[in-house]
């Protein structure tokens, strides 16, 4: 993420999302949990991806910092509650102890229900953006996280441990678990930046096949990084014997299909026609080389 945009923008939605859980009245406890896993650092590509969207479509990159700052909370919600014993059972995290071992399960539990409730306010009462288009964002993010999203996404993943699933299934575990918030990435920008139909549904295709990509890398981290370049453990998908893009295809088998699906993320790409492209390029390579 060295790019001076990007940098820029990962400061601003760092900022929003430091200041909306400083900001908020409940518990002392909560709000330590909350901002310790919020404010942790990360990747966080799903909001820089919204925000190079807004930059796409040459609009104002400001009028997506609630909505990025939203998303990444609920991103930061899965990821905790993902490591707790019952699931994961991780004790690394974004280079630190995972938010349960600093604060117990408990805590952990309601800090990500705190971080996933708290992000439909913010969409909700977003002064940058009109009413109409806030209600419409609440209900794509709430699509895209919920059971029909990401947590069906988690219970498919859940359930192909120890049982072996077939190719298809694990694209559709893939797909769920991990590319819809990427994909309401994406698709949030092209609503809040304006994009036309033809525009929106070639950045949807774009976003599918990077959102897939995007966990296919995880899984192949998973076998080949160290804890030190993730941040978090490295081997957990083997030991907890889960189906894994390198479980059913072995590893080469995973990078051909990582590479198959950058190159057609690439292809919708190629198709736009009047938006400055470079930045959601950039992701591209960026999924394909990240070593965390
Ligand atoms: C990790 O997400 C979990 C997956 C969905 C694969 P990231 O790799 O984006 O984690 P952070 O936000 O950078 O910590
Ligand atoms: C987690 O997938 C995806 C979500 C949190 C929704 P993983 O379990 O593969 O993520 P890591 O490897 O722990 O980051
Ligand atoms: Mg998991
Ligand atoms: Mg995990
Ligand atoms: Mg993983």
């Amino acid at each position: 993420m060295g790019t001076p945009g990007l940098e820029r923008h990962k400061q601003l939605v760092e900022k929003k999302i430091a200041s909306l859980v400083d900001g908020l009245d409940a518990p002392k406890t909560l709000k330590e949990s909350m901002a310790y896993s919020a404010n942790a650092g990360g990747k966080r590509l799903r909001p820089l991806l919204l925000l190079a969207v807004l930059e796409a479509l040459g609009a104002p990159v400001e009028q997506g910092v609630g909505t990025s700052a939203a998303l990444e909370m609920i991103h930061t919600y899965s990821l905790v509650h993902d490591d707790l014993p019952a699931m994961d059972n991780d004790s690394l995290r974004r280079g630190v102890p995972t938010n349960h071992v600093v604060f117990g399960d408990g805590i952990a539990i309601l800090a990500g229900d705190g971080l996933l409730t708290f992000a439909f306010s913010v969409v909700a009462e977003d002064r940058w953006l009109p009413a109409e288009v806030r209600l419409v964002l609440v209900s794509m993010l709430a699509k895209a996280a919920g059971p029909m999203g990401m947590i069906a996404g988690q219970i498919l993943d859940m359930e192909a441990e120890k049982s072996p699933v077939g190719l298809l299934q694990l694209k559709n575990i893939h797909k769920n678990k991990t590319g819809r918030l990427i994909e309401f990435a994406v698709l949030a920008g092209a609503l809040i930046g304006n994009a036309n139909e033809q525009a929106t549904q070639l950045l949807e295709g774009y976003a599918s096949h990077l959102g897939l990509a995007f966990q296919i890398k995880d899984d192949i981290l998973d076998v080949e990084g160290t804890a030190e370049e993730l941040g978090k453990t490295p081997g957990k998908d083997a030991t907890s014997q889960k189906s894994t893009y390198v479980s059913i295809l072995g590893m080469s088998g995973a990078k051909e299909m990582l590479e198959s699906e950058l190159s057609s993320a690439r292809q919708a790409l190629t198709r736009m026609e009047g938006m400055d492209t470079d930045c959601l390029y950039g992701f591209i390579e960026l999924v394909g080389g990240r070593n965390n």
